[in-house]
């Protein structure tokens, strides 16, 4: 694991963060602090929680980590994950796209929360992301009916033998079970530790027109 860097985490809790110091854009604001949470070396700094629906409308919730697919020429103003389209929170998904996340990253102390709705990614940048995963993930893919009741780690051991058997030598596709998802917001808030309690708090909520309003909120 890197080492955290104390000056920049020092920076990042002291920056101002306030109504009118936060950029127009929540997705633009959101990138900084990531960029900034990477280059601090934050350990899992793209660990996110999900909460969906459950059954009976009962809230679920999971981590799943946050994909930032620039490089693969996917720049949409929103957050992608991956997963399998066949698990529980797909399912959930399904009846409900309303989805909540939040990010925490402990030093600097600061979370970030988005509500919206989730849609599939296009196919061919889940196919693009797919190609640029590890082997041993990509088998794990196919290997893995998550969310489903299995009998034993041997059985899934045995079923990765046996795909790796079968894939000796070739590509791995991508399997039609698994791919990415986004959450397209419509609220985000973010939030900054202050030592007297008194921690800031800045929400950006989509208008009717396709402004953003932003807000303070008390801590
Ligand atoms: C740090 C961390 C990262 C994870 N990342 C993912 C991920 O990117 N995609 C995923 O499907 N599950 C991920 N998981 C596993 C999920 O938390 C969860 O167990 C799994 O997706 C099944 O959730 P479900 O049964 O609600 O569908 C991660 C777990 C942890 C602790």
């Amino acid at each position: 694991m890197n080492e955290m860097d104390e000056n920049l985490i020092r920076e990042m809790a002291a920056e101002a963060l306030d109504v009118a110091s936060v950029d127009g854009d929540p997705i633009a604001q959101f990138r900084r602090w990531y960029a900034q949470a990477r280059s601090a070396g934050i350990p899992r700094e793209d660990a996110m929680t999900l909460a969906t629906l459950g059954p009976g409308g009962a809230p679920a919730a999971r981590i799943v980590l946050y994909k930032d697919l620039a490089d693969l020429g996917y720049a949409e103003a929103d957050f992608p994950f991956f997963t399998n389209y066949e698990s529980d929170k797909a399912e959930q998904l399904a009846r409900d796209a309303r989805a909540a996340l939040v990010f925490h990253w402990k030093p600097p102390a600061r979370q970030v929360r988005a509500e919206g709705a989730v849609e599939f990614l296009p196919a061919g940048i889940s196919d693009a992301y797919f190609a640029t995963r590890p082997r041993g993930s990509q088998i794990g893919a196919w290997a893995s009916p998550q969310s489903r009741v299995v009998p034993s780690r041997e059985y899934l051991e045995e079923q990765e033998r046996a795909l790796e058997a079968e894939y000796a030598g070739r590509e791995v596709p991508r399997p039609p079970h698994w791919g990415g998802y986004v959450l397209k917001p419509h609220c985000i808030e973010f939030w900054q530790h202050r030592d007297s309690r008194l921690h800031d708090r800045v929400r950006y909520t989509l208008e009717a027109g396709g402004e953003w309003r932003v807000e303070r909120l008390g801590p």
